[in-house]
């Protein structure tokens, strides 16, 4: 009877790294135990290391010093973007198995370098693809595996960031410009491009696409628009206002102490004195119309599978709900995967509809992030790495989705350009 307990390190102990990783890792104590935590701000690495246990000698400031030697047997890199193959490469060298955050990088050499350096060291390695894992896209995924709507012609996918969430991440937040963030494609959709060639089983062959960025810029502030949000005759009207989007909806879901978004913009546990000191003197305070971002707010992908399959992704700001929606054409029969009205639906022509609600297949996982896809992944992942499954998302698998966002860009950048993802 295997009774082995993995130590793990966390590097990146933000949020996806401390508060999402890290505590569901402390909610298996028989399968994970945490004992070093690196990342530049000492208030984290304070407060997580006393959550999670880790000793004072095992809080790193300085990844330098942290990647002077192996502290476990598995690393969860959960730093930002541009960090992630530097310290995954790292990683590998001292023989670590890695847990890593997406997106894995913007450059297809880097792609090749990562798998060249996995393959020669003998690591494990997975990306957070958490999608895969979520239930309702299990079950779309046993759906489609179970030939019900016949053979596979196209796929139809929309994901809605809404108007909130784009103007948090992609005009005030981390991921706003290109010089500090992934393109957007990889940043915000690489699951679902991740998705898309799980689903069609299949290599992507070829892929063009189109978007820009035509509204979070300075010609479309309203003549009246201030520089901060704090300063603008606007605060109490503007849809994008930093009030509207981080007090008043902080209100309307209960003025909770430790959540997403709010535990960004300032320190945790969150008050309503500490959010309006953020939108006083904090990037997150900025007009929506007045910052330096540079990313597109929409863009469209259309693929082309190595069997024949083919598919859309639309990436879009503008909704008012978040969500999903993913439409499976078969020849027998559609699915559609639909999060913000909660179903998953099965259409056989000619016959019933037979429809699953998402709230009912996530059961025990709901509250977790990304439809229970957090949940399942940190439950999965002692499996995985024992070698008992082969269902996580390979490192490989993942390259294979990135040279799809790379791609996506570059025809993006080339005014829809056909480009084929193995050259
Ligand atoms: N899988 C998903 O669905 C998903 C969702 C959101 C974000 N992400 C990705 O997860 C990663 C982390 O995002 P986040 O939202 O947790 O960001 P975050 O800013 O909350 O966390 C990043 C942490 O890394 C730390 N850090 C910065 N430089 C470091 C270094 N050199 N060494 C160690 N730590 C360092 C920061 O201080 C911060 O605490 C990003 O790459 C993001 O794209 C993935």
């Amino acid at each position: 009877m295997e009774n082995k307990v993995f130590t793990v390190a966390i590097i990146g102990a933000g949020s996806r790294g401390a508060d999402i990783y890290g505590r569901l890792l402390m909610q298996l104590p028989e399968k994970f135990k945490i004992v070093a935590l690196c990342d530049p701000r000492q208030n984290r690495l304070d407060s997580f290391g006393a959550e999670f246990g880790v000793s004072e000698c095992e809080r790193y400031t300085d990844e330098n010093t942290f990647f002077e030697k192996k502290r476990a047997d598995v690393l969860v890199i959960a730093t930002l973007d541009s960090d992630h193959v530097r310290q995954c490469l790292k990683a590998f060298e001292l023989g670590y198995d890695v847990l890593l955050e997406k997106p894995i990088t913007e450059h297809r050499e880097e792609c090749e370098q990562l798998l060249a350096a996995q393959k020669k060291y003998g690591r494990k390695a997975f990306v957070c693809h958490v999608l895969r894992y979520a239930p309702a896209f299990v079950k779309a995924g046993e759906l489609l595996d179970s030939g019900a709507i016949g053979r596979l012609v196209s796929i139809d996918t929309v994901e809605n960031i809404t108007y909130w969430h784009y103007a948090h991440s992609y005009v005030r937040g981390n991921w706003r410009n290109r010089k500090i963030a992934a393109p957007i494609i990889l940043a915000k959709c690489s699951h679902d491009l991740d998705l898309l060639q799980h689903y069609a089983k299949s290599k992507c062959k070829s892929l063009s696409s189109v978007g820009d960025l035509t509204y979070f810029t300075a010609e479309n502030a309203p003549a009246n628009a201030a520089k901060r949000c704090a300063d603008c005759q606007l605060l109490e009207t503007c849809p994008y206002s930093a009030k509207r989007i981080y007090v008043e909806r902080w209100h309307e879901r209960g003025c909770p102490t430790d959540k997403w978004p709010y535990n960004i913009i300032n320190s945790a546990p969150t008050t309503e004195e500490k959010l309006y000191e953020a939108i006083k003197n904090g990037p997150y305070g900025r007009c929506v119309y007045h910052c330096d971002n540079n990313v597109p707010d929409h863009q469209i992908v259309t693929m082309t599978f190595e069997n024949g399959v083919k598919a859309t992704l639309n990436m879009m700001t503008f909704s008012k709900e978040a969500g999903r929606r993913m439409n499976f054409y078969g020849t027998l029969g559609e699915i559609i995967l639909d999060e913000e009205k909660g179903i998953v639906e099965m259409r056989i022509f000619g016959g019933e509809n037979v429809t699953y609600s998402i709230n009912e297949l996530i059961k025990e996982t709901s509250g977790y992030g990304h439809g229970g896809g957090d949940y399942v992944l940190i439950n999965e992942l002692y499996d995985i790495l024992m070698g008992h499954t082969t269902q996580g998302t390979s490192l490989e698998e993942s390259v294979e989705s990135h040279l799809m966002g790379i791609c996506a860009e570059e025809s993006r950048l080339n005014g829809g350009k056909l480009i084929y993802v193995h050259k």
